[in-house]
C-alpha cells in the first residue's frame, strides 16, 4: 500500500496527458513489441516495451469498437481513431516524455503494456489478467507461485519478469468496473482517464480505483444547469443500459426531480437493442413532446438513434440534443448527421492542449475521498458555419465551462460566442433556444396538471372564460358589467381579456318581423273599418241580427291577435315577457271560444228543428254564449296565471357557444318561455276547442244550401283549426331560435285572425255595403218563420245574404217541413 500512492500519481500523470492532448502526439514505436492474438487469427492484442523497465504501465485502450455481433468471431469490430488510437499514442508519448526527461522522476524508467479492449468487458477482463499475472508470481491456471519469479527491481532481470506496476484505463466505465474488481482482488493500482460512472466511486468495492475525470454525478448536475439556463424543463432521456448510461441517468432523475424538471420520455438501450426495437424507440420520440433529449449512452446506441432521425424530414430539426461525455466530442459520428445534431450541446470532461507542457509540472492532481476529481467541464456547442460562397461546415465549438469544487458549482458560458439551436426548417440556424418546457403558461391559458406526470400543460381558457396573468392555475370568468354581457375576447384559442358581446334579440327592423308587422297593420286597419261600419250600421237588420255580444268578443279576439305581433317582435323586458305570455293564450281562446260557442249554438237550433223538438234549445241567448266564451277563456287564463307564479316572466340572454365552430357568439336575448307542461295543457286545450268547433261546423254541411252563415263558420273553424296545426310544430322546431319563433308565431296568429275576420265579417260587410237591399232597417226583433214575405225573399235572392240569419232558418225551414203553417217556432232574432 506504501508504494501505491506514488505510483497512483505516475499514472495520473500520464492520464492527465491522455486527456488533455489524445490526438496530438505521435509516439515512438521502434522499441515496441507487438502483442498478437495466436487464437484471433493473429489480431493484434497491442504494443509493449517491458525490457529494463523499472515500472511496467499497463493499459486499456478501445481501439476496436465492440463487434456488433460477437457471435460472428471476434469481440472486436472497426477500428477507433479518435478515442482509441488516439488515447494510446498519448500515453505512449507520456512515457516517452518521462522517460527522456531528466527531472521527471529520475532514475525511473518507465515500460508499458498496452493492450485493446475492444470496448468490452470480456476482452478487457482477459487483457487485465495478462497483464496481472505477467511477470508476477503468479500462475492463475495453477494457482500457484511461480518458483524462479521474483520482484523486477531495476530492470537487470528479464522483461518478462518485470511485474506491471498500475493499469492506466480503461475508458468505458463498463470495462473499469470488472477490471476494477479484479485490481482489488491483486491490490493492482489502477486509473481511469475516462470512465466517469458514479459506481466506481464506491470506495469498499474499487480500493484501488481512482480516476483523472470527473465522476458522471458531476455531469448530471452540469446538464441540470445547461437546462435551466435554457428554461428547458421539459426532456427526454435515452441512456444505454450499462453501467455507464444507467448510473449517469439515475444521476440525473434524481437531481432533475429537485430542479422541476420533467422526464417525458426515459428509455434505456440495451446492448441486445434490435433494430426494431430502435425503429419503435424513434417513434416514441416523434410522439413525444420534449424537444430536448439528452442522451447518456455509448456511441454505436447513440448513431442508432441518429440514423433513424436524419432519415426521417419532418422531425430531423425537432430536436435539441444534449450529449454526455461518451459522445460530446464525437466529430466523426455526428458528420453524419449534420442536419439532426447540429445545435446540440455536449458536457465533455476539460482538456486543454498543453504545448510546452507547462504531465504538466505545475499542475498537481487531487482526487477526493471517493477517487475521483473536481469537475471541470467544457460545454460545447454543434454549429453550422455559412460561408459567403454558399458552402456549409460543422465543428464543435466551446462555448464554456461548468466548474464544481469549493467554490460550487457553476455554468459560465462565454459572452462572446453565440450559440446555435439547431436548424430551423428553411436550414438557417436557430438562435433562439427552441422551447422544450412544460408550465410556462401564457395569459389566456392555464396550467392543467397531468394526473401520474410531473408535468402539466397549458389549456387555453375558452368561451366566457379568461385569464389576464401568466401561469395562472385556472380560469376566470367574464360576467356582466355595466349590464353588458362580456366574453372572452378570443373564445376559441384563448382569452386573455373580456369583451362586450353583441346582443341578438327580436326587433322591429328584423327581417324576420317585418312581414308580420305590415300584415299586422293591415290587419288593424281592417278591424278599425269593420268596428265602424258595424258601428254606422249598427240599426240595420244584418247587424242586429248577427249577435252583438258575441261579434264583439271576435272583434276583440282579432283586435288581440293583431297588436300582439307588435310585442313578439319586440325588444324582450319583463312587461313585454308577460304580454306574450297571457296574450297568445288569450287571443286564441278568445276567438276560438266565441267562435266554438257560436258553432254550437247553430248546431243545436238546427238538430232541435231537424228532430221537430217543439222547445227551444236552452242557453242559447246572448247572456249565456258570452258566458260561456268568458269561462273557455277564463279556465286558460287561469292555467297561464298560475304557471306565471312557477316560472316568471323574465328576461333570457342564451349563449348558443359552439367549441367546434369558430363562428364569433352573440347573446341572444329573449324571454323565459312557458313550461313545457303548461304548454302542452294549453295547445291540447285549444286543439280541443278548435276540433269540436270544426266537427260541429261539418255538420252544418248537411243543412239547407241557403243556410249559409253556417257554412261559413265551418269554414273558419276548418281553417283555424288547420293554420293551429300548422302552427304547433312550428313552435317547436324553431325554439332554438327565437326571434324565428316569435315572427312564425306572429304569423301564425295573424293568419288565424284574417280567417276569422274573413268569413265571420266578410259576408256581413259585403251585404252592407254592396248590397243594402238585402239589409232591411225595418226588420223586426222578433220573426216568425212562416212569414212568407221575408221568406219568399230570402230565397229568392240566394244565398251569399247571411245577414238575416233569422229569416234563412225560418223560411228553409218553412219549405222544408212542407209548408206546415200551423206550426209556429219562434226563434230569437239577433243571434247566431
Ligand atoms: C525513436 O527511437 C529511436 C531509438 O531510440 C531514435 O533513434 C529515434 O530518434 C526516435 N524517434 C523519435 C521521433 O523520437
Ligand atoms: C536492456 O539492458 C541490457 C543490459 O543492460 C541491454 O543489453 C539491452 O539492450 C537493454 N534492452 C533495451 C531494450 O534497452
Ligand atoms: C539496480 O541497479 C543499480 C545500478 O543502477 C545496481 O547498483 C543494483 O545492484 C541493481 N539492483 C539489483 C537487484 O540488481
Ligand atoms: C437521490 O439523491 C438523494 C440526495 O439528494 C440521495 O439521498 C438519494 O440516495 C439519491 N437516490 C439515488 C437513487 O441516487
Ligand atoms: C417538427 O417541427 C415542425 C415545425 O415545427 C412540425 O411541423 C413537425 O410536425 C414536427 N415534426 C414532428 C415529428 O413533431
Ligand atoms: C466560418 O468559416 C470560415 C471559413 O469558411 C472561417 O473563416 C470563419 O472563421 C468561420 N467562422 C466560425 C465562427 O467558425
Ligand atoms: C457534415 O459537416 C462536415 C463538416 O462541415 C462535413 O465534413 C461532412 O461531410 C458533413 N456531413 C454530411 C453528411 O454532409
Ligand atoms: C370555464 O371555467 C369553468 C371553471 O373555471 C369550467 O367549469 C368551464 O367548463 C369553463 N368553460 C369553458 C368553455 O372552458
Ligand atoms: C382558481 O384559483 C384560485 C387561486 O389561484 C383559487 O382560489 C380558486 O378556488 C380556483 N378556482 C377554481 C374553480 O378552481
Amino acid at each position: 500500500m506504501m508504494q501505491l500512492l506514488p505510483l497512483a500519481l505516475h499514472l495520473s500523470m500520464v492520464c492527465l496527458v491522455l486527456a488533455a492532448g489524445a490526438g496530438k502526439f505521435k509516439f515512438n514505436v521502434t522499441t515496441s513489441e507487438v502483442v498478437r492474438d495466436d487464437e484471433d487469427g493473429g489480431r493484434i492484442r497491442g504494443v509493449r516495451s517491458r525490457e529494463n523497465a523499472t515500472f511496467v504501465l499497463g493499459g486499456l485502450f478501445p481501439i476496436h469498437t465492440h463487434s456488433a455481433d460477437p457471435s460472428q468471431g471476434s469481440a472486436c469490430g472497426d477500428i477507433r481513431q479518435e478515442r482509441g488510437l488516439e488515447r494510446m499514442e498519448a500515453m505512449l508519448f507520456a512515457i516517452d516524455t518521462i522517460n527522456a526527461d531528466p527531472d521527471l522522476l529520475p532514475g525511473v524508467d518507465l515500460g508499458y503494456d498496452i493492450r485493446d479492449t475492444c470496448n468490452s468487458e470480456t476482452v478487457g477482463l482477459d487483457e487485465a489478467i495478462d497483464l496481472i499475472i505477467t511477470g508476477s508470481n503468479l500462475n492463475i491456471e495453477s494457482c500457484e507461485a511461480l518458483p524462479d519469479a521474483s520482484p523486477a527491481v531495476n530492470g537487470t532481470v528479464p522483461y518478462a519478469a518485470v511485474p506491471t506496476s498500475g493499469i492506466v484505463g480503461a475508458a468505458g466505465s463498463g470495462v473499469s468496473v470488472p477490471v476494477a474488481s479484479l485490481g482489488r482482488l491483486f491490490r493492482m493500482p489502477q486509473v481511469s482517464y475516462a470512465s466517469t460512472s458514479p459506481l466506481l466511486t464506491d470506495r469498499s468495492r474499487y480500493g484501488y480505483f481512482r480516476r483523472t475525470v470527473p465522476s458522471d454525478d458531476l455531469q448530471a448536475l452540469a446538464m441540470i444547469d445547461i437546462l435551466q439556463h435554457f428554461n428547458w424543463n421539459y426532456v427526454s432521456i435515452l441512456h444505454s443500459e450499462d453501467t455507464y448510461g444507467s448510473a449517469g441517468i439515475n444521476e440525473f432523475v434524481n437531481v432533475s426531480a429537485t430542479n422541476n424538471i420533467c422526464i417525458d420520455l426515459r428509455r434505456g438501450i440495451p446492448p441486445t437493442f434490435s433494430e426494431r426495437e430502435y425503429d419503435s424507440l424513434v417513434e416514441d420520440l416523434r410522439l413525444s413532446r420534449a424537444r430536448v433529449v439528452i442522451i447518456f449512452a455509448n456511441q454505436e446506441s447513440v448513431g442508432e438513434v441518429l440514423t433513424r432521425v436524419n432519415r426521417d424530414e419532418t422531425m430531423r430539426r425537432n430536436f435539441t440534443w444534449i450529449a454526455s461525455d461518451a459522445w460530446a466530442r464525437s466529430i466523426d459520428l455526428v458528420h453524419q448527421f449534420n442536419d439532426t445534431a447540429a445545435g446540440l450541446f455536449g458536457v465533455a470532461p476539460l482538456t486543454e492542449h498543453l504545448p510546452a507542457f507547462e504531465d504538466i509540472t505545475g499542475n498537481s492532481i487531487t482526487f477526493d475521498e471517493s477517487g475521483s476529481v473536481d469537475g471541470f467541464y467544457e460545454i460545447l456547442n454543434y454549429q453550422a458555419n455559412f460561408s459567403a460562397s454558399g458552402g456549409v461546415s460543422y465543428k464543435f465549438v466551446s462555448v464554456g465551462t461548468w466548474v464544481s469544487g469549493n467554490v460550487g458549482e457553476q455554468l459560465i458560458l462565454k459572452d462572446n460566442v453565440p450559440l446555435q439551436f439547431g436548424l430551423m426548417s428553411d436550414g438557417a440556424p436557430r438562435t433562439e433556444p427552441v422551447e422544450s418546457g412544460c408550465g410556462g403558461c401564457m395569459p389566456g391559458e392555464y396550467i392543467r396538471k397531468i394526473p401520474g406526470s410531473c408535468c402539466s400543460i397549458c389549456e387555453p381558457c375558452l368561451g366566457r372564460n379568461y385569464s389576464s396573468q401568466p401561469l395562472a392555475k385556472n380560469c376566470s370568468t367574464c360576467f356582466v358589467e355595466e349590464v353588458r354581457e362580456m366574453w372572452g375576447n378570443s373564445p376559441t384559442t384563448g382569452s386573455n381579456s373580456c369583451i362586450p358581446l353583441p346582443m341578438v334579440s327580436p326587433m322591429y327592423s328584423d327581417p324576420w318581423a317585418i312581414p308580420s308587422l305590415i300584415l299586422a297593420c293591415i290587419g288593424l286597419i281592417f278591424v278599425a273599418f269593420t268596428a265602424v261600419i258595424f258601428v254606422i250600421f249598427r240599426k240595420t237588420a244584418i247587424v242586429k241580427s248577427s249577435g252583438r255580444e258575441q261579434m264583439t268578443l271576435l272583434l276583440i279576439g282579432i283586435a288581440c291577435s293583431f297588436i300582439l305581433p307588435f310585442f313578439y317582435v319586440a325588444p324582450p323586458s319583463i312587461p313585454v315577457c308577460l304580454v306574450n305570455r297571457l296574450g297568445i293564450w288569450f287571443c286564441y281562446s278568445l276567438m276560438f271560444g266565441a267562435l266554438a260557442i257560436k258553432v254550437q249554438r247553430v248546431a243545436r237550433i238546427f238538430y232541435g228543428v231537424k228532430r221537430n223538438l217543439t222547445y227551444t234549445p236552452r242557453f242559447v241567448s246572448p247572456p249565456f254564449q258570452v258566458s260561456f266564451t268568458l269561462i273557455i277563456v277564463g279556465v286558460q287564463m287561469l292555467v297561464i296565471v298560475v304557471s306565471l307564479a312557477f316560472i316568471h316572466p323574465e328576461v333570457l340572454h342564451l349563449y348558443p357557444f359552439d367549441e367546434n365552430t369558430l363562428k364569433e357568439p352573440e347573446v341572444i336575448v329573449t324571454c323565459q318561455q312557458e313550461s313545457i307542461a303548461v304548454l302542452v295543457l294549453s295547445l291540447l286545450y285549444e286543439t280541443a276547442i278548435i276540433t269540436v268547433a270544426t266537427v260541429l261546423g261539418a255538420f252544418s254541411f248537411k243543412y239547407p244550401e241557403n243556410f249559409n252563415e253556417a257554412k261559413y263558420i265551418s269554414f273558419c273553424t276548418f281553417s283555424l283549426l288547420v293554420v293551429w296545426l300548422g302552427l304547433i310544430p312550428t313552435y317547436f322546431t324553431t325554439q332554438s331560435r327565437p326571434e324565428i319563433q316569435n315572427a312564425a308565431v306572429s304569423l301564425f296568429i295573424i293568419l288565424s285572425a284574417f280567417g276569422v275576420l274573413c268569413f265571420i265579417f266578410g259576408p256581413k260587410l259585403i251585404i252592407i255595403l254592396f248590397q243594402p237591399e238585402r239589409n232591411s232597417t225595418h226588420f223586426s226583433t222578433h220573426h216568425t218563420i212562416n212569414d212568407p214575405d221575408s221568406g219568399v225573399k230570402m230565397n229568392t235572392l240566394g244565398s251569399q245574404g247571411s245577414s238575416k240569419l233569422t229569416h234563412s232558418e225560418s223560411a228553409n225551414y218553412s219549405t222544408q217541413e212542407a209548408g206546415n203553417g200551423a206550426r209556429k217556432k219562434e226563434l230569437p232574432t239577433n243571434e247566431l
